[in-house]
């Protein structure tokens, strides 16, 4: 299994926000976990990412247990995260945004033939081509968030946790950014996403989790779930 999660329990001080959370990923797949606000989405892709401690349980990525691990060893090992915030740095331009991850994860071992470059990055983002020497502070939230996504492809990841990347944009962009990360997965990256926009995340994942509180609640393909109306009325809609 190139990711795996089992009984993951993270807290946040009392408070028990991932109650025995387990969760895979095959190499290749791009999976949507999917869920109401609240239920613990940002909170698991935190805790692979070592942002956020499990009190107890596993994960393993590509064999080697990462549970605990400062998240920057976890980041060399081939996982990046594009938060929900984006994170921008305003005052460095597109350029400088891109490269200072190049500094931060340092060179890597990857077994990608095609590593991501900047050329490469142009020419999946024309946006941030045109944009190059703009200051983050400058961009639009769609922008911003083609930047991130950039921003994490630099470091050459195997596995990219993406957290509600369409979140507050407008309907076209979200298309460009549902299209840059179908890309992104045919070009044979792994990707977790969370997704609120339902429409985006059935058309990019192979299969799905969904998570009711604290721990994952369905698991199966984008056509089970589609097929099973009452599952999505019990974990998604309000
Ligand atoms: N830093 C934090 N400190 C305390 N509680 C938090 C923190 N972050 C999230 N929570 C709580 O943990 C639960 C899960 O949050 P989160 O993982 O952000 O859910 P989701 O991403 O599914 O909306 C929520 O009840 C939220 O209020
Ligand atoms: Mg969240």
């Amino acid at each position: 299994m190139f990711l795996e999660a089992k009984n993951v329990n993270t807290y946040y001080g009392e408070s028990h926000v991932l109650q025995d959370l387990s969760l895979n990923l095959e190499k290749g797949e791009t999976v949507a976990l999917l869920g109401r606000n609240g239920m613990g989405k940002s909170t698991t892709i935190k805790s692979i990412m070592g942002l956020v401690s499990p009190r107890s349980g596993e994960i393993t990525f590509k064999g080697t247990k990462i549970a605990g691990l400062p998240s920057y060893r976890i980041a060399r090992m081939g996982i990046a995260y594009v938060p929900e915030e984006r994170r921008i740095f305003p005052n460095l331009s597109v350029l400088d945004n891109m490269q200072i991850s190049i500094r931060k994860n340092g060179e890597r071992e990857t077994e990608a033939t095609d590593r991501w470059n900047l050329e490469r990055i142009y020419e999946h983002f024309p946006v941030l081509k045109d944009r190059t020497s703009q200051k983050g502070a400058y961009l639009s939230g769609g922008e911003q968030q083609m930047l991130a996504i950039a921003r994490a492809l630099m470091g050459n990841p195997d596995l990219l946790l993406v957290d509600e990347p369409t979140e507050g944009l407008a309907p076209i962009i979200v298309k460009e950014v549902r299209d840059v990360l179908a890309e992104i997965g045919e070009a044979g990256v792994t990707i977790l996403l969370v997704e609120h926009n339902l429409k985006v995340a059935m058309s990019l994942a192979d299969r799905v989790y969904l998570m009711g509180k604290a721990k994952v609640g369905f698991s199966g393909t984008v056509e089970e779930l589609e097929a099973q109306p009452d599952i999505r009325a019990e974990y998604l809609e309000v």
